[in-house]
């Protein structure tokens, strides 16, 4: 009887401090699908994948494959050192390739920084598409937030997949 009632407070605290965790996470809001997110230069990916381009040839996550980055200046100026260079667009390009700066992208897709997220692991070990988590990517001029990123969306998936779903999967450092 006593082993009992002792179990079954050990539950009603398990069940108490879970319905804490819940109370702590207020979920993100996220208004599907964003407004277009404004760029310094108007690049277009409708543009460069209808040539050809792949993905990975500029978004070429490298090292450990946290970060899917941006394509250097010089990448773009290998073609537009002579393709367009009369255009504005383009020589506002130019003029960051000369300073050798980065072009100052505004962020479509951001976690906060306590979340753990490597895109290597899900695109080549997962091998789930871009479009999954983006859209369709390739037939836009201007992206904007397509897919959630909210912690359900990633749960959901990862649960529909069998892939771990403990609280330090995604927040290691708490
Ligand atoms: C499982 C979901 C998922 C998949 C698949 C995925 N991404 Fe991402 N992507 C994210 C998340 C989440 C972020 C935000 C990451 C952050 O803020 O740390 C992001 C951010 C980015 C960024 C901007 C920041 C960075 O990481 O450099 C680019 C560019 C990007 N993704 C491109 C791609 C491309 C290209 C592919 C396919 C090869 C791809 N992503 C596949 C979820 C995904
Ligand atoms: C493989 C060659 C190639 C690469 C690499 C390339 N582009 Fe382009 N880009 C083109 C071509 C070709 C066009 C013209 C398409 C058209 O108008 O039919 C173009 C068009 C553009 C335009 C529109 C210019 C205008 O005024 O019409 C911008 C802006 C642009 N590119 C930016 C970039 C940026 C930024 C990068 C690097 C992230 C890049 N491009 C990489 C070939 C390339
Ligand atoms: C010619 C180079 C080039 C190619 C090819 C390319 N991208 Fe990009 N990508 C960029 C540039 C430049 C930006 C920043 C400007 C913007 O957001 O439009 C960007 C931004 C993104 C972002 C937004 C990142 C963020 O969170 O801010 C995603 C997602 C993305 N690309 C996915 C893709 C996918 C998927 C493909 C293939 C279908 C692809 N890209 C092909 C150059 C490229
Ligand atoms: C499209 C389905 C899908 C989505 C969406 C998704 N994941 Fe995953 N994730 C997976 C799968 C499958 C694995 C297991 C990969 C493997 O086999 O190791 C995984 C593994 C992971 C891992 C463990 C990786 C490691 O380093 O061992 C982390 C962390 C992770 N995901 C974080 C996230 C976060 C954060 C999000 C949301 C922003 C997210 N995932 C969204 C499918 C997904
Ligand atoms: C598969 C990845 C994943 C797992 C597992 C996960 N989270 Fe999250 N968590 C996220 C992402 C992505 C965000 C940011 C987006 C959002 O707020 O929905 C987040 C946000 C949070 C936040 C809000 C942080 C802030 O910025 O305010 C809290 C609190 C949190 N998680 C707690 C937890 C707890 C507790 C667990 C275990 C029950 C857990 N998470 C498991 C991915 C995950």
């Amino acid at each position: 009887m006593s082993t009992l009632r002792f179990r079954c407070s050990v539950l009603l605290v398990a069940a108490l401090s879970l319905t804490a965790q819940e109370k702590e996470y207020k979920p993100k809001e996220e208004k599907l699908p964003g407004d277009p997110v404004a760029q310094p230069i108007a690049y277009s990916h409708k543009t460069h994948v209808a040539m050809g381009m792949k993905c990975a040839n500029c978004h070429t996550m490298p090292g450990d494959g946290f970060a899917a980055t941006f394509p250097k200046e010089t990448m773009c100026m290998g073609c537009h050192a002579t393709v367009k260079k009369e255009s504005a667009e383009i020589q506002k390009l130019a003029a960051f390739a000369a300073k050798k700066e980065p072009v100052p992208w505004a962020r479509v897709y951001k976690n906060p920084d306590i979340v753990w997220f490597n895109h290597s692991v899900h695109v080549k070990v997962a091998k789930t598409e871009c479009a999954e988590c983006h859209g369709d990517v390739g037939k836009r001029d201007i992206l904007f937030q397509e897919k959630s990123l909210s912690m359900q969306t990633c749960m959901a998936c990862h649960a529909k997949h069998e892939a771990p779903n403990g609280c330090d999967v995604c927040h290691a450092s708490q």
